[in-house]
């Protein structure tokens, strides 16, 4: 698909301002169904998009299965609807009372929590006792990335049995995201993904021996997401999340993620033009990720040859040889290279389809709070 990305009506956006393109947004959730080989085998991961418009469009489409990094994306779901939770992290501090809160709030939605750590289990267990509800606990593995999750062994298996001995949880299966998969040749990640996939399974048997099931195993993000898509074995649930909006940096990486488009974009005016060779654009660091190296941060379509030489706060300098052709007022659209914190940096995003805007949608849960 060669998206397009006309906007008939621009004189009424303002910008800096996140613009969503609903038609490539659905061609993206259709592609990640067609790869996943159907909505069921699906948990994506709502922190790219924060939206509940956009977590309707999946439920529409047979997504029931949803994943969340906060208590607030965690609400939002659940606010929509969404039946099966997880929350991918360690309940900590007063997050122990509010998933409890949330599991309450939606006594007919599944809610479910990662976890890694003997205490976590102990004090989620107690608090899901004294509210006489139960909470689903997936335990988190460390597939590499060393960032959360705990090595597939013994010690692992321990914590797995502490999740399915403790009253007012249920022990869900494995969680694993794989972050550190960033091998351009799908070759080489899928040989990657297979070596640590051949531990999982044989921790996986090793619970299975000892009387504990693993009902699921919740795996990776969006540069994995094609590898896992390849396999039969049917507790693997998918969960990519920047697909959905997807990126300019996992475009240009990643060849076999090709059916995907950016769907999310920033809406950008010319404030300045302070040299003859400098343009000077309102999508600062305020509107979009600045975690890409500086001067990598947007793709600039308009101003291919541009090179962008100051970003900051409210602004974006490019220098160009073709300057002249831009007047102080003119937009243009901005590509983030990394979508998912762009969107938290909005409040709403436009929406546009066919060339028209049709909608303003809320970036729902960029709060980490909502009521709960
Ligand atoms: C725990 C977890 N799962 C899934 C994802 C989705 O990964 P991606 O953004 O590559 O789709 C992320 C991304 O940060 C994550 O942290």
């Amino acid at each position: 698909m060669s998206p397009n990305y006309s906007i008939s009506n621009p004189d009424s956006l303002l910008s800096p301002s996140l613009v969503i393109f609903r038609d490539h947004l659905i061609h993206n959730i259709d592609a990640m169904i067609k790869l996943a080989g159907g909505p069921e085998r699906l948990r994506p991961h709502c922190k790219t998009h924060k939206m509940a418009a956009v977590t309707k469009l999946m439920l529409d489409r047979g997504i029931t299965k949803h994943k969340a990094a906060t208590i607030a994306e965690a609400e939002m779901l659940a606010q929509c609807g969404v039946k099966d939770i997880v929350i991918s992290y360690n309940m900590v501090g007063p997050n122990i009372a509010r998933a409890i809160d949330l599991a309450k709030a939606y006594p007919d939605a599944r809610i479910t929590v990662a976890a890694d750590d003997a205490d976590c289990i102990e004090q989620l267990g107690a608090a899901a006792i004294q509210a006489g509800v139960t909470i689903g606990v997936v335990l988190d593995v460390n597939p590499g990335r060393d960032r959360t999750g705990v090595v597939p062994g013994p010690a692992a298996a321990a914590l797995y049995k502490q999740i399915a001995h403790t009253p007012g949880l249920r022990a869900e299966g494995l969680h694993l995201y794989d972050g550190q998969q960033i091998q351009a040749d799908p070759v080489e990640r899928k040989h990657a993904v297979d070596q640590v996939w051949e531990r999982v399974v044989a921790f996986r048997e090793l619970l299975e021996r000892n009387g504990l099931p693993v009902p699921r195993i919740i795996c990776g993000g969006t540069p994995t997401f094609p590898v896992y898509a390849q396999m039969t074995d049917s507790v693997i649930e998918l969960s990519p999340g920047t697909c959905v909006f997807h990126d300019k940096s996992y475009g240009e990486k990643y060849c076999d993620l090709s059916p995907f488009v950016p769907a999310a974009v920033v809406f950008t005016r010319v404030v300045s033009r302070p040299t003859p060779n400098r343009v000077t654009l309102d999508v600062g660091t305020k509107a979009v990720a600045s975690d890409p190296p500086m001067g990598q941060r947007v793709v600039l379509p308009a101003i291919a040859d541009g090179v962008q030489v100051l970003h900051n706060e409210e602004h974006l300098v490019v220098e160009t040889p073709d300057s002249g052709k831009w007047k102080v007022g003119e937009w243009t659209l901005a590509i983030p290279r990394h979508v998912c914190p762009t969107s938290a940096l909005h409040r709403a995003a436009y929406v546009i389809e066919n060339g028209q805007l049709i909608d303003e949608w809320e970036v729902t849960s960029r709060d980490r709070k909502l009521t709960i």
